[in-house]
């Protein structure tokens, strides 16, 4: 029976050949439907957006109706003029404001839930992370509105407690930063569709209720410190020194903004000292992965170390790539700058820009980590904290290795070309420019 492959004798016997084309005609048809179904798919999400376009448009005219759905909810905060409208409208609103709290309430649950995984490292726009991918889309249709004024009035700091001469530098720092942030802003910032992801917004912002503080959680710019000190603020420790660094990242006791309902949201933008500590960008990548890379870490090394040596690594060999750790910062680095990162960002490299909104919040006051204890204690000062309390300056984690400073940093990038020098610094564009950091390795 040698030789009867298909297709190849015409004519002597039909059958074979028929049956082959029936096949590509089943073939065909097959591969067509799949067609006009991808069509019809596309036609229909094409659709889908437009109709949300002209909803929000149309409720910007009507009086928003009940709605359930989140996008709608944060369309609503849009289509008031302030804040106030709000608070009245939900106030008349019993059903509005119920759905606002459930609302609120289950997004936090998702942060928590996160959270108790693995409390610093929530990969933003990680695959799994649909929620930000329908942030995503969310804004860019809202980029379409523009007619929205974001309530958030900066305000002069109240210097009241402050006794004598002794902050007066670090005071003058203090406004001169406030001063060039806003004039950035003004100049820059668009808060014009602040509102769609309110949410996202303040998803980093931790709430100190007795002193009336939001700290903008900021990775490696001295955020296990300051989340001590909010800690001892708010009564749940006696002294900052006591907590350990588990304590102070997976525990439970600090609040989180977006764990309150719009009500509450609104009110403590409104009326609490808003702070941002930050940190020249480039200190602070280098910073991140040391942290994450160089010591045995059991979520960046499978989660992230893994994907990077996978996909940046020539000739990477099995082991490399199960067991992920030894990534190299260059490697590193090429994950960073690679548009199509096989695994999303994380909190401790993404930019201050995204992580605290610094244009739509209006910081109140913005410290540096290079200033870092000056600037807290003069902070304490402000909000009235108690007497004798001060910021600690130790390093809970790696203590033994040096601190990144410029000279480690320059270490570092001496792997790198000047062209990647040069992408890191685009990348970190808006940190640099809205905080005034200046770069000597571009
Ligand atoms: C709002 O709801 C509360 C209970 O949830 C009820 O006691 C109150 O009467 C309601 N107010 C209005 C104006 O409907
Ligand atoms: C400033 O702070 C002091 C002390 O906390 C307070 O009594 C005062 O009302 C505040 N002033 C303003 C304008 O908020
Ligand atoms: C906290 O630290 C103080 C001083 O360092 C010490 O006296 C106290 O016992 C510590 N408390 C706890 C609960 O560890
Ligand atoms: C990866 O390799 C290091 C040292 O070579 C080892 O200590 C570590 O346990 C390995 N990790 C895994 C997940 O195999
Ligand atoms: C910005 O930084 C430069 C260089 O460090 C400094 O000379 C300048 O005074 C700063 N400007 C402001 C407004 O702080």
């Amino acid at each position: 029976m040698g030789g009867k492959s298909c297709g190849i004798h015409k004519g002597a016997k039909m059958q074979p050949s028929e049956i082959v084309m029936n096949l590509r005609q089943v073939f065909l048809s097959v591969l067509m439907f799949g067609v006009a179904g991808l069509l019809l798919f596309m036609y229909l999400q094409a659709w889908i957006e437009e109709q949300h376009t002209e909803l929000r448009t149309t409720n910007y005219f009507q009086p928003a109706p009940r709605t359930i759905s989140r996008e709608k909810l944060q369309q609503k905060i849009i289509d008031q003029d302030s804040k106030h409208q709000v608070l009245g409208e939900l106030k008349q609103n019993n059903e509005s404001f119920i759905i606002t709290k459930t609302f609120s309430g289950s997004l936090s649950e998702v942060s928590h839930l996160k959270g108790d995984a693995q409390a610093l490292s929530e990969p933003i726009g990680s695959p799994n992370n649909k929620l930000y991918e329908q942030h995503r889309v969310t804004k860019s249709l809202f980029k379409k509105l523009n007619q929205i004024t974001w309530p958030l009035d900066s305000r002069p700091l109240n210097k009241s407690l402050i006794k004598g001469d002794k902050w007066k530098k670090t005071d003058a720092t203090q406004e001169t930063r406030r001063a060039f942030l806003q004039d950035f802003c003004k100049k820059y910032g668009n808060g014009n569709h602040a509102q769609s992801h309110l949410f996202h917004m303040v998803s980093r912002i931790y709430v100190e209720d007795r002193h009336k503080i939001l700290y903008c959680e900021v990775p490696k710019a001295g955020c296990s410190n300051w989340k001590r000190i909010l800690m001892v603020l708010n009564g749940l420790a006696s002294s900052a020194y006591n907590i350990t660094h588990n304590a102070v990242h997976y525990g439970k006791h600090l609040k989180k903004l977006d764990s309150f309902d719009l009500k509450g949201i609104y009110n403590r933008l409104n009326t609490y000292t808003k702070a941002v500590f930050v940190r020249d960008p480039m200190e602070r990548l280098v910073s991140a992965f040391r942290d994450k890379f160089e010591h045995p870490n059991s979520y960046y090394h499978p989660v992230f170390g893994k994907a990077i040596i996978k996909k940046y690594r020539a000739n990477a060999c099995e082991k490399e790539i199960n067991n992920g750790s030894g990534v190299k910062f260059k490697e590193f680095i090429h994950y960073l700058l690679d548009s199509h990162r096989p695994v999303g960002m994380d909190i401790h490299w993404e930019r201050v820009s995204k992580l605290c909104y610094p244009c739509l919040i209006n910081y109140d006051f913005v410290g540096k980590f290079e200033t870092l204890e000056e600037d807290a204690n003069y902070f304490l000062q402000l909000i009235g904290a108690p007497r004798g309390l001060t910021f600690p300056n130790f390093k809970d984690r790696h203590s033994s290795d040096e601190r990144t400073n410029a000279d480690v940093v320059r270490q570092y990038l001496k792997d790198l070309s000047n062209m990647e020098r040069q992408l890191i610094y685009d990348f970190y564009y808006l940190d640099y420019l809205m905080f005034n950091y200046t770069t000597p390795f571009v």
